[in-house]
């Protein structure tokens, strides 16, 4: 495919050095600041493209900036696309129809479902990870299936309307149990434990989550409703960082109504 990027920031630079090393040729970058696009394209020998002129004929334009400017950037290039095959935005949230002012073209959405902090990185993180395709254009949703595959991503197709609810899926699965790690970090430490100690376990953990299923990988005192260990562990807690009293005490509750024994545990809440 040729490409135009808009928005050389850490998705859409991950995304097209995956393409790039996939085959597809890249034919311009569009950007906001000056220096970033202009490091952009050098990196992929193509030109930066202005804004309020018209774009080269693309087979897909890459629109990569944050959600909130998508809208805001569809508007400015409306009328400046002729040619141009497609245009997709990134974002899981956002609707396809943010891009409406582009113009008459085949619209949709490709988020990576995967965490992206910098462009090497990013990049090698992509082949592997699942991108979630949006587009009621058969054709385009066909050559974006391709184009995930192209870079040894696995697509799968997630309706417009179910996108705010796949998004909210993958900060739970992505960014709650960073915070349950935290806590777990800042209670091994101060039981004079470091926290890598915890990384077998964690890892045991990951894995059986995504062979047994969440509920049945749930091992542990409120798993097996133990409500003298579940006591246990809160009054430690109070006494060592009780600021994270209140977070325990509703991961506790959290974790029971996974595993069921709610009714069980609230005495040792109380
Ligand atoms: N990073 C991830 O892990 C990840 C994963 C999946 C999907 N996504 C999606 O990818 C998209 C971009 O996210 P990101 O993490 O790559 O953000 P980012 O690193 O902040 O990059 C955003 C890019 O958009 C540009 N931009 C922002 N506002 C603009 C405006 N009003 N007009 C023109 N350009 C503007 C920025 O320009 P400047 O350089 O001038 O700031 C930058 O080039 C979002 O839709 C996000 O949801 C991100």
């Amino acid at each position: 495919m040729d490409i135009v990027l808009v928005g050389p920031g850490r998705a859409g630079t991950s995304l097209a050095i995956a393409v790039e090393d996939a085959g597809h040729r890249l034919l311009g970058v569009l950007g906001r600041d000056p220096a970033r696009a202009g490091e952009a394209a050098s990196r992929f020998g193509c030109p930066v493209l202005e804004w309020d002129r018209d774009l080269p004929a693309a087979d897909l334009l890459l629109i990569a900036v944050r959600d909130d400017a998508i809208g805001e950037v569809a508007a400015r290039l409306g009328g400046h696309a002729p040619g141009t095959g497609g245009a997709v935005h990134l974002s899981g949230l956002t609707p396809v129809d943010a891009l409406a002012a582009i113009g008459d073209l085949p619209l949709g959405s490709f988020h990576p479902l995967q965490t992206l902090p910098n462009p090497e990185n990013g990049a090698a993180r992509l082949a592997g990870a699942w991108i979630a395709v949006t587009s009621e254009d058969d054709l385009l949703a066909d050559r974006l299936f391709a184009l995930a595959a192209s870079i040894g991503a696995h697509p799968f197709e997630v309706a417009d309307e179910a996108k705010p609810l796949y998004h909210a899926a993958a900060a739970a699965a992505a960014n709650f149990p960073l915070a349950a790690w935290s806590m777990a970090r800042r209670l091994f430490e101060a039981a004079g434990v470091p926290f890598e100690v915890a990384g077998p376990l964690v890892q045991a953990v990951l894995d059986n989550a995504f062979t047994l299923g969440p509920e049945a990988a749930l091992t542990g005192p409120v798993a097996r409703g133990d409500v003298g260990t579940v006591a246990a562990q809160l009054a430690a807690v109070r006494g060592a960082v009780p600021d994270l009293e209140e977070d325990f005490a509703a991961m506790v509750v959290a974790v029971a109504r996974v595993a069921g024994t709610l009714d069980e545990i609230g005495p040792a809440l109380a």
